[in-house]
This record gives structure tokens, sequence and C-alpha cells, in this order.
């Protein structure tokens, strides 16, 4: 009975392991914003961003149980269109902290006509 007991509490705790060890909580490796039309997608390196040392409260600035940007963006008067508000946020930084600024840094079909 004792080795069942123990036998369930490991399986309990490798069970919970993958949620205690981050990789849910912390959100997508990368998300991939589908676009619309001739711009492509924008591959967003969501993980390293916040390696980089910017905080989910940064981005998630509602709290990041509140979800998607596009539950309340485009939805909520008071609250920028979509796109203004990931162009405000994520141009924003760039322009101050180095990441790409230029449309085809980060729209992928725009890059292969920048080039
Ligand atoms: C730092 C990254 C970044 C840069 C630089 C950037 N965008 Fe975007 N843009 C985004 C993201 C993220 C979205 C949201 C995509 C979605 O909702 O699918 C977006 C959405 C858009 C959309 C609406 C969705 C679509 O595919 O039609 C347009 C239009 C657009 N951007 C144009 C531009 C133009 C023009 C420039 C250059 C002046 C530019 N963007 C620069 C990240 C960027
Ligand atoms: C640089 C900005 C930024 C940082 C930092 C950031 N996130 Fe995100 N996160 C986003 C964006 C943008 C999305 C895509 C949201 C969307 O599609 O509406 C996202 C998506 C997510 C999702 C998926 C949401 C869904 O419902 O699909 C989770 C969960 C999440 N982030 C958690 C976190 C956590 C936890 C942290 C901190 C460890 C964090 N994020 C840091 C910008 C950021
Ligand atoms: C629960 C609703 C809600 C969610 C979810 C939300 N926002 Fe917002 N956001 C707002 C409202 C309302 C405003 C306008 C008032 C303010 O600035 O707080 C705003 C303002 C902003 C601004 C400031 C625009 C400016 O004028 O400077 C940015 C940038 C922004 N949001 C980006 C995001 C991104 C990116 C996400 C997803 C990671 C997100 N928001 C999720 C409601 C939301
Ligand atoms: C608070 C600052 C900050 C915010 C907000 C931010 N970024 Fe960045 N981003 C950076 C920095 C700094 C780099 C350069 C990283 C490097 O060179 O290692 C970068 C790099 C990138 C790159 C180049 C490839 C890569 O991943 O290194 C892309 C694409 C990108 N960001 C997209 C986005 C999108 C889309 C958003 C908004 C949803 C966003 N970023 C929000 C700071 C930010």
């Amino acid at each position: 009975m004792k080795g069942t007991a123990a036998f369930c509490f490991m399986l309990a705790l490798l069970l919970a392991w993958p949620l205690a060890g981050g990789a849910a909580q912390d959100g997508p490796e990368i998300v991939t914003f589908q676009g619309k039309g001739r711009l492509g997608t924008v591959d967003f390196t969501h993980r390293e961003h916040h390696e980089l040392g910017i905080a989910c409260l940064m981005c998630h600035h509602t709290g990041v149980e509140a979800g998607r940007c596009s539950g309340c963006h485009g939805v909520i008067d008071e609250a920028p269109r979509l796109q203004n508000a990931f162009h405000l946020l994520c141009t924003g930084c760039h322009k101050q902290k180095g990441g790409p600024a230029t449309c085809g840094g980060c729209h992928l079909l725009l890059q292969e006509e920048e080039q």
C-alpha cells in the first residue's frame, strides 16, 4: 500500500511538472499573426521577448488572465483599434530599444519586397 501511495504521489508530481515548470504559464513560444492579404504573417517570438527582460504586464497591460488583445481592441470603444495597438506597442519599443521598426522587419511578405 505504501508503495502505491508513493507511486501516486510521484505520478501527481510528474503530471504537475509542465505547469510548475513555467512552459505553460509563460504563454506560447511563438505567436503567428495571420494578417490579411499581401503583408503576410508576423512571427512574434513571444518567449524570447519575455527572456529579454520585458515584464508580462508591459504587454498584457490588463493582466495575462484578460486573454487576447482582440478581446478588447476593436471591441470596446475606449481601446485603440487592434492594428494601432500592436504598432504602438511593438514599433514603439523597437524604436527605443532596437528591434525591427520598418514594415518588412515584421510583415514577412513585405520583407521580400524590401530586399
Ligand atoms: C514591430 C512589428 C511591426 C512593424 C514594424 C509593423 N507592423 Fe504592421 N502589424 C504588426 C502586427 C503584430 C499586426 C497585427 C497582425 C494581425 O492582426 O494579424 C500588424 C498589423 C498590420 C496591418 C493590418 C493587418 C494586415 O495584414 O493587413 C497592416 C495593414 C499593417 N500592420 C501595416 C504595416 C505597415 C504599412 C508598416 C510599416 C509602416 C507596419 N505595419 C509595421 C506588426 C508590425
Ligand atoms: C512583448 C510583449 C509580450 C510580453 C513581454 C509577453 N506577452 Fe504574452 N502575448 C503577447 C501577444 C501580443 C500575444 C498574442 C495575443 C493575441 O493574439 O491577442 C500574447 C499571447 C499570450 C498568451 C496566449 C493568449 C491566448 O489566449 O491565446 C499567453 C497565455 C501569454 N501571452 C502569457 C504571457 C506571460 C505569462 C508572459 C510573461 C511571462 C507574457 N505573455 C509576456 C505579448 C507579450
Ligand atoms: C480587457 C481589455 C483589454 C485587453 C485584453 C487589452 N487591452 Fe490594450 N487597451 C485597452 C483599453 C481600454 C485601452 C485604452 C485605455 C488605456 O490606455 O488603458 C488600451 C490601450 C492600449 C495601448 C495604449 C495605446 C496608446 O494610446 O498609447 C496599447 C499599446 C495596448 N492597449 C495594447 C494591447 C495589447 C498588445 C494587448 C494584448 C497583449 C492588449 N492591449 C490587451 C483594453 C485592453
Ligand atoms: C518593450 C520592448 C519590446 C516590445 C514591447 C516588443 N519588442 Fe520586439 N524586440 C525587442 C527587442 C529589444 C528586439 C531585438 C532583440 C535582439 O536583437 O536580440 C526585438 C526583436 C523583434 C523581432 C526580430 C526577430 C526577433 O524575434 O528577435 C521581431 C519580429 C519582433 N521583435 C516583433 C515584435 C512584435 C510583433 C511585438 C508586439 C506584439 C514586439 N516585438 C514587441 C523589444 C520589444
